[in-house]
């Protein structure tokens, strides 16, 4: 009889001690209004879950269960509902991670192009599996679902702002050196196809009617 080795991954603690004490868990004024104007966008207050997760992020720099708990409460929605998305997407932090994070796409299209090479090229040159953050606290790791850059696979986002397109190593190599030296990533256009002339310039101009939603007419790329 054939044997199979699998490698386990360990649960979570299903309890862990919290990080933030309950006096640390309020809103202030200002993030109160926002957070009930976000609810106004919505028919209820639970369209608002991923906002607010947003901002509870961008508050505690991460997700441990107190906050997202704290989230369900504000929102009067229940835990499970607010874990449930605040696992789902990769953007939210269930675990404190470096400065920046590397979203490295693995998904078909970018898979097919060597999102894997990119991977295993980040893990090898950092000393860090994806998941894992280096020791300096600079870089996490982390593999991602598709970002909507398809179209210039392979790519990888940078701590969910920037997007870096056609990756190679000498670009990841310069990235990172950048990052290093607390550089801000020197971007370039990069011109998608419906920006061709045969397509009338496509420019998604419908994109700045959204409040800080600012698209720009073309993607950027590290170079
Ligand atoms: Fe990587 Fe779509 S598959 S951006």
């Amino acid at each position: 009889m054939s044997s199979i080795t699998q490698e386990i991954s360990p649960l979570p603690e299903a309890n862990p001690a919290p990080v933030f004490a309950p006096e640390q868990l309020v809103w202030s004024a200002d993030e109160a209004a926002l957070i009930e104007r976000f609810k106004g966008q919505y028919p209820t207050a639970e369209g608002a879950v991923m906002k607010v997760l947003w901002l509870a992020q961008e508050k505690f720099g991460w997700l441990p269960p107190e906050v997202i708990q704290f989230v369900a409460g504000t929102l009067g929605i229940s835990y499970a509902q607010a874990y449930g998305v605040a696992t789902f997407y990769t953007m939210y932090f269930k675990e404190p991670r470096g400065k920046y994070v590397f979203d490295v796409c693995t998904c078909f299209t970018c898979q097919v192009c060597g999102g894997y090479d990119a991977l295993h090229y980040l893990e090898e040159k950092l000393g860090v599996h994806a998941g894992e953050t280096t020791a300096d606290g600079l870089f996490t790791i982390q593999e991602a679902e598709c970002l909507g850059a398809c179209g210039s696979a392979p790519m990888l986002q940078i701590t969910n702002e920037e997007y870096v397109h056609n990756l190679t190593p000498e670009k990841m190599d310069r990235m990172i050196d950048a990052l290093r030296a607390g550089q801000e990533p020197v971007f370039e256009s990069v011109t998608l196809p419906q920006d061709e002339d045969e397509m009338g310039g496509n420019r998604r101009t419908d994109a700045p009617a959204f409040e800080r939603y600012v698209v720009s007419p073309v993607s950027t790329t590290l170079e």
